[in-house]
């Protein structure tokens, strides 16, 4: 049961709590119509600290589709934070008003912290810093599951800053969760895999390249990320390292025919956009099953129930 829960990074749900999401994810892209009013009545607290294009829209855009409404802000100036006021309180005033809330804040840890002040309100975690980005990982694992058919068994290559790459981070936990998945970790020496990922999994199921040619061929999935100037402590670091990989049409060419390239965005250079008409190239299909999944999370998350009462 996910009524009343928090979700502030993947291992918060079960496996079968995952897949009853899914299950309603698929439903609802089968009949948008059939959930566009089971949220009438309830409200969406939208609290960005951090800029954010497809996680907000698609959140807000979620809870509209469910006929819920939305209040919140993108520029954390516009509140009473910028008068000094505590994180805590303002949890404690917008459980007040909202029914769900969804935060993101650059500091890791954050959206577990206010998940202690909010008694009565799910908290879902939007990405915390470098931490984790448990929605995105639910729209990753919507679109290999259209795509691909399940989880089970794919090579599974990640490249680009794997260092501070939340979605990464996240993504890596969950799928290791499924059987068989083998990762190949694509990234420079300054930006690999941290210790703390790594050691959550078994012997034998990664391996670590900084060379993208050479294992393109082995993979089912190739998901690229942008290099995070935001995380970088030096620009010109940043600026050393942010054009490392670019996947163009000749890296494509190497690829499996089945093989998807799969993003969270935004992208900045790290994929060319000669890729976006390959078949297999899914980024913006991904983005767009974002909205769905959410739909279905902030439904089930809020327990709400379909037109013969029975909990969806
Ligand atoms: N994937 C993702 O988190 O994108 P935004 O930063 O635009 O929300």
């Amino acid at each position: 049961m996910l009524k009343g829960r928090h979700l502030i990074e993947p291992n918060d749900f079960s496996l079968d709590e995952i897949e009853s999401i899914m299950q309603l994810a698929d439903n609802i892209i089968a009949n948008p119509e059939g959930y566009s009013m089971v949220c009438k009545g309830k409200l969406l607290a939208s609290l960005f600290y951090e800029p954010s294009t497809r996680t907000r829209f698609s959140f807000e855009a979620a809870m509209l589709r469910l006929g819920g409404e939305i209040i919140g802000f993108d520029d954390p100036n516009n509140s009473s934070v910028s008068k000094g006021e505590s994180l805590g309180d303002t949890i404690r005033t917008i459980e007040c008003y909202s029914d769900i809330a969804v935060i993101r804040h650059p500091r890791e840890g954050t959206a577990r912290l206010v998940s202690k002040f909010a008694k009565n309100m799910p908290i879902i975690n939007a990405g915390d810093g470098g931490h984790e980005h448990p929605t995105q990982t639910l729209t990753d694992l919507l679109t290999i599951r259209k795509f691909k058919g399940g989880y089970d068994n794919h090579v599974v290559g990640v490249c680009g800053d794997l260092l501070f790459g939340r979605t990464i981070h996240s993504l890596v936990k969950m799928l290791s969760r499924y059987q068989g998945v083998k990762f190949v970790f694509i990234s420079p020496k300054e930006l690999q895999m941290p210790e703390n990922i790594l050691n959550l999994l078994d012997d034998g199921i990664y391996k670590e390249t900084t060379n993208l040619d050479e294992v393109i061929g082995d993979l089912d999935i190739l998901y690229m990320s942008r290099v995070q100037r935001e995380r970088f402590v030096s620009e010109e670091e940043y600026l050393r390292l942010k054009d490392y990989y670019v996947l163009d049409k000749k890296k494509m060419k190497s690829a499996k025919k089945d093989m998807i390239v799969m993003h969270p965005l935004p992208r900045v250079n790290e994929i060319a956009t000669e890729v976006d008409d390959d078949p297999r190239a899914v980024y913006f299909t991904q983005a767009k099953y974002g909205m769905y999944v959410r739909m279905a999370l902030i439904a089930k998350l809020l327990g709400v129930e379909d037109k013969n009462d029975k909990c969806i």
